[in-house]
Order: C-alpha cells, then structure tokens, then sequence
C-alpha cells in the first residue's frame, strides 16, 4: 500500500481483516518489520485514540515513533501556491513536507475540516498538500472529510460481533451542543457500503451527508422506524452539510437511549458526550461495543501500517 488517504486505498477488504484478526491474536508476530524505520504523526486537532493505538500499532511492528502537536507547536503552515507570505503564516508546507520526509519513513496526518468553507474542507488541504510534497507515504488519522481508520476498526468490531448473514446496521445522527465534522460518519458509510449488511442512515431533516457520499443508501428521517429490528447501531453527531457547519438542530429526543436500542448493539467511535448524544445506561451496559471499538483501533492501523512498511 503506498498510502491510506481513504477506504478506498483497500484492495481487498476480506483479506485485510482477516490479517488484522490474526494480528490482534498475535500482535508482535512482525515485530521486526519495522527496524531502523521512523513513523511521524502530526497532530493538527486533539487525540487520544488515534494518537495512542497508532502508536502502539507502530511500536508493535518495530517502528519508531516521533510524535507532534503541530497545531499547537508547528510553524503555521502556508498551503497556497505563489502566496506572499507577509501575514500569518511562517512556513509554506513545500518546505515543512519535504524536511519531515528527511526524519520520517512514513508521516501520519490528522487535520479536521474547519467547517466554514465547504471547498477547502473537500479539497483536503492539510492532507493532500503532505501527499503532494513529501516523498514518503501519507497516513490518514482523520482529515476534513475522513476518518478510514476508524471505519476500519469499526468493520472489524462489526464482523466480530455479527451473527447473522446480512445483519441491519444503522448509522444515528445524535444531537451536540458544537458543530462536528462529517469525517466519521463519511467514511463509516463508504464502509459499509463494501459490507454485506442491510444500512440505513437516520438523521434529522437538513441533516443530510454529502448526497455524492450518500448515493445509493436509505434515509429515514423518522428514527424510530429506521431503528427497527437493527443489530448494531452507530450513533455520531455532524454538523449540517448543506447549510455547512451550522448546527440545526439539538433535539433532545434523538439522544440514544437503552429503550430505543432494544437488543441491538452500540457503536460510538469516542470522545462521546454522555447523556446528551447517548445515555448512561446504554454506554454502561454489555450490548455498548465502543471499547472494543477502541481496541480495534490498534489492529486497523497495525495491518494498514503493516501493508505500508511491506511497499516501502
Ligand atoms: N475516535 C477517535 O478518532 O478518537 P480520538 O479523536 O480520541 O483520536
């Protein structure tokens, strides 16, 4: 794999997982395959998952790791092309991409969409400036648009629970005082788009993805009918798309309770705020999987890192 920029850089899905599966029961089983290696992760947002499952998937393989807060630490960075850098910006990422490639074999990105401008946040700026300048592959921890993954981790959790043949799975906006990216629930569709799984995404109206995102897949805007007879139920806020970044809406009724989740299981790919998007009891009890969705997050990015260290 040269990089992991989308969902859409798998090649075969079956395949990977079933290679995360055996290296989740046997994480050190290539613990040499990263030697003399370096991994750099750059943090423009906060973390906690992601900074620290994809550091231990690294270390698992051998990898070094360099971490940075470059939001808060880095230079701030000039992405236009021919700017006259007279104002706020110090370094252009011409430079600061093609100096990281000298200290890295490999640089992971996480830079979230700014939620003012559609185009910017789409054109992925932060994540495709370092994949046009540096000479290393680019790994992505959740950019404007996409978080790959957690939808990974997320598809793993799912196989590992899954008893049925083609189980329902439902995608719950929830309510949240701040506007969100689209980045998680984005990608969470692209994946399961690729799984054999009757999906259907419940939100309030004016709360529609990007309808290119979308394409194909069933929208109920009543949520308790979309949440009938479901198996798993991943509940995420986002921000509007259409009135981008605005936040619509805050209905308390869409909160996931234990009554509405009935015998389905609970997805959140965390940090989640308790009794507003979910409440106490479905977090606190067996059916919720967002622990073992965090685990699984070492093993998503320790096969796609395993897959990148292969090609390098
Ligand atoms: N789910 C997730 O990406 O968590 P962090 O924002 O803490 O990394």
């Amino acid at each position: 794999m040269k990089n992991y920029l989308s969902i859409n850089d798998i090649d075969s899905l079956t395949t990977l997982m079933e290679e995360a599966k055996a290296l989740k029961e046997n994480p050190r089983a290539f613990s040499n395959l990263g030697t003399n290696k370096t991994i750099g992760l750059l943090f423009f947002n906060n973390s906690l998952r992601t900074r620290l499952s994809t550091q231990k998937a690294a270390m698992n393989l051998g990898l070094e790791v360099i971490v940075m807060n470059f939001g808060s630490e880095g230079w701030a960075l000039e992405y236009g092309d021919g700017t006259i850098m007279n104002q706020g910006t110090s370094e252009h990422i011409k430079e600061a991409a093609q100096v990281i490639s000298q200290y890295c074999d490999i640089i992971g990105i996480r830079a979230f969409a700014g939620l003012t401008d559609k185009e910017k946040d789409e054109s992925e700026v932060v994540l495709n400036g370092f994949k046009k300048y540096a000479s290393v592959p680019i790994l992505n921890m959740e950019s404007s648009v996409g978080h790959p993954l957690q939808a990974l981790a997320d598809a793993i959790t799912i196989a590992e629970n899954n008893t049925k043949k083609r189980p329902k799975v439902v995608l719950s906006w929830a309510p949240h005082p701040k506007a969100l990216p689209h980045a998680v629930a984005n990608s969470f569709v692209e994946m399961m788009k690729l799984q054999d799984a009757e999906f259907v995404i419940t939100h309030p109206k004016g709360y529609e993805l990007n309808p290119e995102i979308t394409d194909g897949i069933t929208i109920e805007t009543d949520q308790e009918k979309a949440l009938e007879n479901a198996d798993f139920i991943s509940v995420k806020n986002w921000s509007s798309y259409a009135e981008y970044g605005q936040v619509l809406n805050q209905d308390p009724t869409w909160m996931m309770t234990k009554e509405k989740l009935g015998n389905a299981k609970f997805m959140h790919c965390l940090p989640v705020r308790r009794n507003v998007v979910v409440e106490d009891a479905v977090l606190d009890c067996d059916q919720s999987l967002t622990i073992e969705q965090a685990n699984n997050r070492t093993f998503a990015a320790q096969i796609i890192l395993k897959k990148i260290v292969e090609n390098l």
